[in-house]
């Protein structure tokens, strides 16, 4: 594991040689979306991270015949990728589009947005950052909403803010409906137990929700 995050520490620190603010989607796929925000905000570097090897040769192919200079991908897991964040590096906004729903209950622990992960990703995200999150999963966007009162670092955003870029995802294009939430960081110091991340899942080509 050690030299799994030397290596991604190495690839992050090629693409960010000096402390920046990043827009980062985790669990980008194919990069549809990702790479269409990067051409919208050409200023704003993007970077996109997703478990499955084949989902991100398809989304580097795309960004290359784009010419997209600021719209990076790299497999990785997302808990491990934030552990590899160079210092000074901090996460603007964060995308999480349609994330794997673990719908049986005996797999809810595998769903990427619990409480350790927001508490993670405070620890990166400066204040005013902005999480956006959607999902055709009723449950998992119920529960990722009654967790909310009890993080401190994380808040909704006021009613009305807009959703920066619609561009329908893979996932969103088969989806009958959909719920999506924006998230903002607090000025809350993230807390000496929320920086301590839950363990790192190995990683695999691809995990799919059983
Ligand atoms: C349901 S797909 C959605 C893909 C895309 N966001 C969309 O809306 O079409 C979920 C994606 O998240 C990726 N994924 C799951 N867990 C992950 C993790 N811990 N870190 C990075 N990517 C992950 C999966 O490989 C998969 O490509």
């Amino acid at each position: 594991m050690a030299a799994r995050r030397a290596e991604l520490r190495a690839k992050i620190g090629a693409i960010f040689p000096a402390p920046q603010a990043i827009v980062w989607e985790i669990g980008c796929g194919h990069g549809h979306f990702l790479e269409r925000y990067a051409a919208e905000f050409p200023q704003r570097l993007c970077l996109g991270v997703d478990l499955a090897s084949e989902r991100i040769t398809r989304a580097l192919r795309k960004s290359e015949r784009g010419k997209l200079l600021n719209c990076h991908f790299i497999r990785a897991d997302a808990l491990e990728f934030l552990h590899a964040l160079p210092k000074g590096v901090t996460l603007q906004e964060i995308w999480v589009l349609f994330p794997d729903p673990w719908p049986k209950k005996r797999h809810h622990k595998n769903r990427i947005l619990q409480s350790d992960f927001f508490a993670a990703l405070a620890s990166w995200a400066p204040t005013g950052a902005r999480l956006y999150f959607r999902t055709d999963s009723i449950d998992y966007f119920k529960a990722v909403e009654a967790l909310l009162p009890s993080l401190i670092t994380w808040q909704v955003a006021e009613a009305g803010e807009p959703w920066p870029l619609e561009h329908e995802t893979v996932f969103q294009a088969r989806a009958e409906s959909y719920q999506s939430l924006i998230l903002v960081r607090t000025p809350h110091r993230a807390k000496s137990a929320e920086i301590t991340a839950p363990e790192v899942p190995p990683l695999e080509d691809s995990r799919s929700p059983a």
